[in-house]
């Protein structure tokens, strides 16, 4: 029942008080500051996190230069920085690992400012030692381990491009990435924790180069003797002897580098089959996850950030690493699943550590509001004293349960909206500054200009639906689709000219205030996972049994959006529930467990324009259990529609 909801939450009087940014009047200044006197608000809000530069940007988009004149080294400017302060000895990471015993006993780790730098060091070197350097790329597979940060940062001090590949990938989509980027080397563990039981990572690691290969392999010994991998010799190296083997005379010198210089690749979903690889740049990178680190959540540097995404997708690395470092922030990472051992997991590690801001996904949000309330309420949460969402809408219920049962009614939220490409958060609403509304994610952060437009590019009316675009450019937007140019103007330039188009709808309400409603692509957000349905198409096309398939989202309470995948079968081929499982598997295999389909339809035929281009908009409508609605004409075939509807019925 939503009847009841207040829709408008705003700050407390508290809160309020001792934010950075008070009112709406102060909020609009800075912004229209940030839009026409770029240079000095960049440079006053940056404070010499960039080092000297001459200008704040050249070029327009899609190709922008951001700080031009920066030379810097972005590990540097994330701990040596904080060396010579206060900071140096405040806790820059404390880790919680996944086992649990009854007691509570947990394994944890901290490591200061001082020690982490230290270890990125010693990493850098050992990097160093087997011949990375400035501008080679390496692929980073590990799980939620320190090391997988400290590795992040080793490849940044040497100017190498990371690549982090989320640790659920199949050996089949590391390849691919391996090879599209062209990566030297891959730094791993043996396995990880993960609901109760290992994942091998090593041997994964090891099926993917076969037909990926790599100069090196270094391998973290996370889980031990009781996970014996393979190492090939000449190639694989522990992670403690690579260490060993650097020159430490070589110092900890971190290359310089010019602040476009690429920061990182990393692989997202698109409308093809094939990843796309959004890079991005050091100086506009670093300027927008410091910035909105420090905005977004009215950083405190008595602050815990706990921010849940893995490393291995944006959010991991914007607001687990590299927003604040930037700030000299702490953060907490945990190791495994949220309901390991049981579902009051997370509360226990906020009460444990005194965790202050939790930033997660609606779909964490919903799996707790179904496991019950009786979790949360066993832990002690009065140190959170603000949340965050992220990843894709959080409906007013999810909103007002998080508020409520994990809040106390006492934090605001801010739900933030932004996109792998954008690099950080582009919409929120300042938490003392200006009112939440559940639902809608709010207005526009420093920097950033965007609208609602009609498809030919005039602006929508208030609460019009259209399409969410970019009218300017932002400084840690993607520079490329890396080695695919024509794809990274074909996706979001040229959709709507002079604009960056982000793929999603969306609604501005008189007040400013912005709705994103969805994709209107073809991607899916499936449990907070980015998901392509040409990527899912290809993967179940892998399987011999297979003639055609079409991908679909429908509607989940728990996941957001579910995967159902429509299926005609070669001749001769049966369709039965043992094939509909090894499709599934055959997805699992291709791209990764969490990409297995939730739902496998065969169907004889699937509905198709007269040029043989499968109407998707019929199929999610079947998919969900709707009517047909809208233009039916151009369908080749009326029948295909009446049979999938038939099969529908007998679900
Ligand atoms: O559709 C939007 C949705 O997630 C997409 C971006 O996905 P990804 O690149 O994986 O990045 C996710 C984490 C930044 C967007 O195009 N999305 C993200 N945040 C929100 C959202 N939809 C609604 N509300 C949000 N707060």
């Amino acid at each position: 029942m939503t009847e009841d909801h207040p829709t408008h939450i705003d700050p407390s009087a508290e809160f309020r008080a001792r934010a950075r940014i008070r009112d709406r009047a102060d909020y609009e200044a800075r912004h229209q500051e940030s839009l026409v006197d770029p240079e000095g608000f960049w440079r006053r809000e940056l404070a010499g996190l960039l080092g000297d530069w001459q200008q704040v940007r050249t070029g327009e988009l899609p190709h922008p230069r951001w700080f031009v004149g920066a030379r810097l080294n972005v590990s540097e400017r994330c701990l040596d920085r904080h060396l010579d302060t206060p900071l140096r000895h405040k806790a820059a990471l404390i880790w919680e690992g996944e086992p649990e015993g009854p007691q509570g006993q947990v394994e944890t780790r901290t490591l200061t400012y001082f020690e982490l730098h230290r270890e990125v060091v010693r990493f850098a070197g050992a990097l160093a030692a087997l011949g990375v350097g400035s501008g080679d790329r390496v692929i980073i597979y590990m799980g939620m381990v320190p090391e997988a940060i400290v590795a992040m940062l080793a490849c940044v001090r040497l100017g190498a491009v990371h690549s982090v590949v989320f640790g659920g990938f199949a050996a089949e989509a590391l390849s691919s990435r391996i090879l599209d980027c062209g990566a030297r080397a891959v730094i791993t563990q043996d396995g990880a924790w993960r609901r109760g039981t290992v994942l091998a990572m090593k041997s994964v690691v090891d099926k993917a180069l076969e037909s990926a290969p790599v100069d090196h392999v270094v391998v973290l010994r996370r889980i031990g003797e009781t996970l014996p991998v393979t190492m090939q010799s000449g190639r694989d190296l522990w992670w403690d002897d690579a260490v060993d083997l650097r020159d430490p005379t070589r110092g900890g010198a971190a290359v310089q580098v010019d602040g476009e210089h690429p920061l990182f690749i990393l692989y997202t979903s698109g409308s093809t089959g094939k990843p796309k690889g959004v890079l991005h740049s050091c100086a506009g990178y670093l300027a927008g996850v410091y910035l909105t680190t420090r905005e977004a959540f009215d950083l405190r540097p008595e602050d815990l950030l706990w921010c849940t995404a893995d490393i291995g997708w944006i959010t991991g690395h914007s607001y687990v690493v590299y927003g604040p470092l930037a700030n000299g922030a702490s953060i907490l990472i945990y190791e495994g699943a949220p309901n390991a051992p049981d579902p009051g997991r997370f509360w226990r590690i906020i009460e444990r550590h005194g965790v202050s801001i939790l930033y997660t996904a609606p779909t964490a949000i919903r799996a707790f509001m179904r496991w019950g309330d009786q979790w949360p309420g066993k832990s002690d949460l009065a140190s959170l004293r603000l949340l965050g969402s992220v990843g894709e809408p959080i409906g007013p219920e999810a909103w007002h349960w998080y508020h409520r049962t994990i809040g106390g009614g006492r934090c605001p939220i801010v739900d933030t909206w932004w996109q792998t490409e954008t690099g950080s958060m582009m919409l929120t609403t300042l938490p003392g500054a200006v009112a939440a509304k559940p639902g809608s994610t709010g207005l526009p952060l420093f920097g950033v200009d965007v609208a609602v437009v009609r498809a030919d590019g005039s602006d929508c009316a208030p609460d019009e639906t259209g399409l969410l675009v970019v009218r300017r450019p932002w400084p840690s937007m993607l520079r490329t689709i890396y080695g695919n140019e024509e794809r990274f103007i074909a996706g979001y330039f040229a959709p709507m000219p002079g604009f960056y188009f982000t793929g999603d709808s969306a609604r501005i309400d008189a007040d400013g205030y912005v709705t994103v409603l969805g994709r209107v692509d073809d991607v899916l957000n499936v449990a907070g996972h980015r998901i392509g349905t040409a990527e899912i198409e290809a993967a179940v096309g892998t399987h011999p049994a297979v003639a055609e398939s079409a991908a679909v989202g429908r509607p989940d309470d728990l996941k957001g959006q579910a995967l159902v995948v429509f299926v005609t079968l070669r001749m001769g081929q049966t369709a039965d529930a043992g094939l509909r499982e090894a499709i599934r598997a055959q997805v699992a295999h291709e791209v990764g467990k969490f990409a297995r389909p939730d739902e496998i339809r065969f169907t004889d035929a699937l509905p198709k324009t007269r040029s043989g281009k499968i109407m998707r908009r019929f199929l999610k409508e079947i998919a969900a259990g709707k009517a047909t609605t809208g233009d039916t004409s151009t369908l080749e075939d009326l029948g295909v529609l009446a049979a999938l509807r038939a099969g529908n019925a007998e679900e």
